[in-house]
């Protein structure tokens, strides 16, 4: 018999009524049960948790669901009225009582706290007791679907199939991410999407719940109701479960591992590992072409993985660096990778700027290529100045443009190599007389590396922080005035500050002119005190008896003290530079160098510098401190007689 249309649409909307009325009574059943046994004994964590909330409370955030659409099976008006209730009540229960317990640290104020992990890990019972201590709703992302669905997730498996599924999750997901502070479970297989996991980095924090095999056996073992558990093997299952997602769950901004201790103690936990966590800072590098960021943070080498997972198309990667940092830091970056299941190998060079040549570059192709790297494989830098000018050129070259990535682990690297896109290496007539423009997809900046730079080093690095300052942004140099001591003394949190100001202030110049093409000023003005600093270089022979940083500091000195003598900036400037060079203990003239040159050598190896133009020398000078300016026309003379008088034979 046929039924006509109105009297089927009749029925279905009778039967989902149906559906829906039954589904909450069971939910408030269950609810009712459920804080009946929470009063009379503790429960062991995961025990109420699962893959499809299955025994979610609804009446949490029913009133929420309530706008997804959801396709097949339409809302009924008896649903929208009872959610309203029973979210109210369970607002007045878990806010009220407890609200003002326990705050999160300012940098996670407004933020929701997402819990990932897989069935059997406790997101759900560790995410309600999680929102009771910290006074903050409790939402549940399966409860969230069944109620919008009308049906638990296991029917909705069955009728529709997982990709049905997913697709309304996802919609919940956004829908639940997009309101204030709140502690939200996602379903099990929720984080593996891209999309969703993009929302999380957004709007919250996110939380993995990271347990072992034993354990989810032992926790699932008498759940009949989960679609991804119909088989009876639930060891092979879950270990499958594990293989696929812990690699993605390994994205999750903070790992707690939870055993078989009290959902109590695991909540204590999350919260310590919440006060403890320090999200890195973001400093977008925004070009004509292409935009990524400067991630600015302690422990991102180990983090690395989860970091560069979201910018790279594929989990393969070649990690160039030089003896000493593959030494102290490379197993960390190693595993950090391995962790979020990146296949990885490496090409290691010798320590120093005598590195930086041609003859270094062929070979890194080279192993490049015996690595059999394809168009998506990334070339990871790690290491200083030279590692990121090496393997960057590297990048850029092979294949005609790998995916690079720099993880600068020298002050110097991270507060300014690292940063715009310059790759390159030396050749015997001059620095970096060979290399290409060519972007990162991002740069990792660990702050807890520098613990591992010599002394030395690290003064050489701030060199080019000061040189920030002293370019286009007085304030900061007198802010270096102030903080210099304490950055070459290895205080992290004010490193981190020099960092991204100094970050802050070459993406500005990078972002305003990317391949140093205007004519006057623009990226050229980041040479400051180069010109000088490269001869310098090039007379010692890059064997490491002057660092690139040293040079660029004798440069800065050199180039106020030019600047001064042509008539454009006051001793007292000349003077503060010199002195607050010195403060930090670096070499700040010629004369305090060990060594005696020859004007007419060094202004020979400028005239081979690349910053030559039109056959005449080209010179960042200065009005004063943070107002550089380029200049063509510094007559040979003066520059001649200035090294004179600063000790230089004819
Ligand atoms: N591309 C650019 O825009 C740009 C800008 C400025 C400088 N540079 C280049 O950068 C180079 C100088 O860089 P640099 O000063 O970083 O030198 P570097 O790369 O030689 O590193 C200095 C030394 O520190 C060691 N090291 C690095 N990280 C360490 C760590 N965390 N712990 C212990 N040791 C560590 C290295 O092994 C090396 O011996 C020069 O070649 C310069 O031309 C490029």
């Amino acid at each position: 018999m046929t039924i006509p249309p109105p009297l089927s649409r009749l029925l279905h909307s009778v039967r989902l009524e149906f559906i829906v009325r039954q589904h909450l009574l069971d939910r408030l059943r269950d609810r009712v049960g459920r804080i009946q046994s929470e009063i009379s004994q503790p429960r062991h964590q995961g025990e109420d948790d699962d893959d499809h909330g299955h025994q979610q409370n609804p009446a949490l955030h029913a009133a929420s669901l309530l706008p997804v659409p959801c396709p097949r099976i339409a809302r009924s008006g008896v649903a929208r009225v009872m959610a309203d209730v029973l979210a109210s009540r369970t607002m007045t229960r878990n806010s009220a009582a407890v609200r003002d317990v326990l705050t999160l640290p300012e940098s996670l104020r407004g933020r929701r706290i997402v819990l990932v992990g897989l069935m059997g890990a406790g997101k759900t019972s560790i995410g309600r007791r999680l929102a009771a201590r910290l006074g903050l709703p409790f939402l549940d992302a399966d409860a969230e679907i069944e109620l919008a669905a009308g049906c638990t997730i296991p029917e909705l498996f069955s009728r529709y199939g997982e990709t049905y599924f997913r697709d309304g999750e996802k919609k919940v997901i956004r829908r639940l991410l997009a309101g204030g502070p709140a502690v939200v479970a996602f379903g099990g297989g929720a984080f593996m999407d891209p999309d969703t996991r993009a929302a999380t980095r957004d709007r919250a924090i996110s939380v993995w719940l990271r347990c072992d095999l034993p354990t989810l056996v032992r926790r699932v073992a008498s759940r009949e109701n989960r679609p991804l558990l119909n088989n009876k093997d639930h060891s092979a299952t879950l270990g499958s479960l594990m293989a696929r997602r812990y690699p993605i769950y390994a994205e999750a901004d903070v790992i707690v591992d939870c055993g078989d201790e009290m959902p109590e103690m695991t909540t204590s936990h999350v919260i310590d590992a919440l006060a403890a966590y320090a999200p890195p800072r973001r400093l977008p590098v925004v070009l004509s072409s292409t935009r990524y960021d400067v991630v600015i943070g302690d422990g991102l080498l180990a983090r690395a993985g989860a970091l560069l997972a979201p910018v790279l198309q594929r989990k393969r990667a070649v990690v160039v660096s030089d003896a000493n940092v593959a030494r102290l830091h490379m197993r960390t970056v190693l595993d950090g990778l391995g962790e979020n299941g990146f296949e990885t190998s490496t090409v290691i060079v010798p320590a120093g700027e005598a590195t930086k040549n041609v003859d270094s570059y062929l070979s890194v192709v080279d192993q490049l290529l015996e690595a059999r790297v394809e168009r998506r494989t990334a070339v990871i830098a790690l290491g200083g100045g030279v590692v990121g000018d090496l393997a960057g050129f590297a990048a850029a070259t092979t294949l005609r443009g790998l995916p690079f990535v720099q993880i600068p682990t020298t002050l110097l690297s991270q507060v300014d190599s690292s940063v715009g896109g310059k790759t390159g290496v030396n050749t015997r007539r001059g620095k970096n007389l060979v290399g290409a423009f060519y972007q990162p997809k991002i740069v990792l900046v660990d702050t807890g590396s520098l613990a591992t730079l010599p002394p030395r080093e690290l003064r050489a690095g701030y060199a080019e922080i000061a040189k920030a300052g002293l370019i286009g942004d007085a304030d900061f140099f007198a802010w270096c005035e102030q903080h210099g001591t304490a950055i070459v003394n290895g205080d992290r949190a004010v490193q981190a500050e020099a960092i991204e100001r100094a970050c802050a202030f070459k993406a500005a110049v990078v972002g305003d002119d990317e391949r140093e093409e205007k004519p006057n000023d623009g990226r050229a003005l980041l040479n400051l005190g180069h010109t000088f600093g490269h001869a310098l270089e090039a007379e010692y022979g890059y064997d490491g008896a002057l660092l690139h940083g040293e040079g660029v500091a004798i440069g800065l000195g050199l180039a106020f003290r030019l600047s001064e003598k042509l008539g454009h900036c006051s001793v007292d400037d000349v003077e503060r530079v010199l002195s607050h060079i010195a403060s930090v203990g670096m070499a700040s003239d010629l004369r305090s160098l060990n060594r005696r040159f020859s004007a007419a050598t060094l202004i020979g190896h400028m005239r081979r510098d690349k910053k030559m133009r039109d056959g005449a020398l080209h010179f960042v000078l200065v009005h004063g401190i943070g107002e550089a300016f380029t200049s063509g026309d510094v007559p040979p003379g003066a520059v001649e007689e200035l090294l004179r008088e600063e000790g230089c034979a004819a």
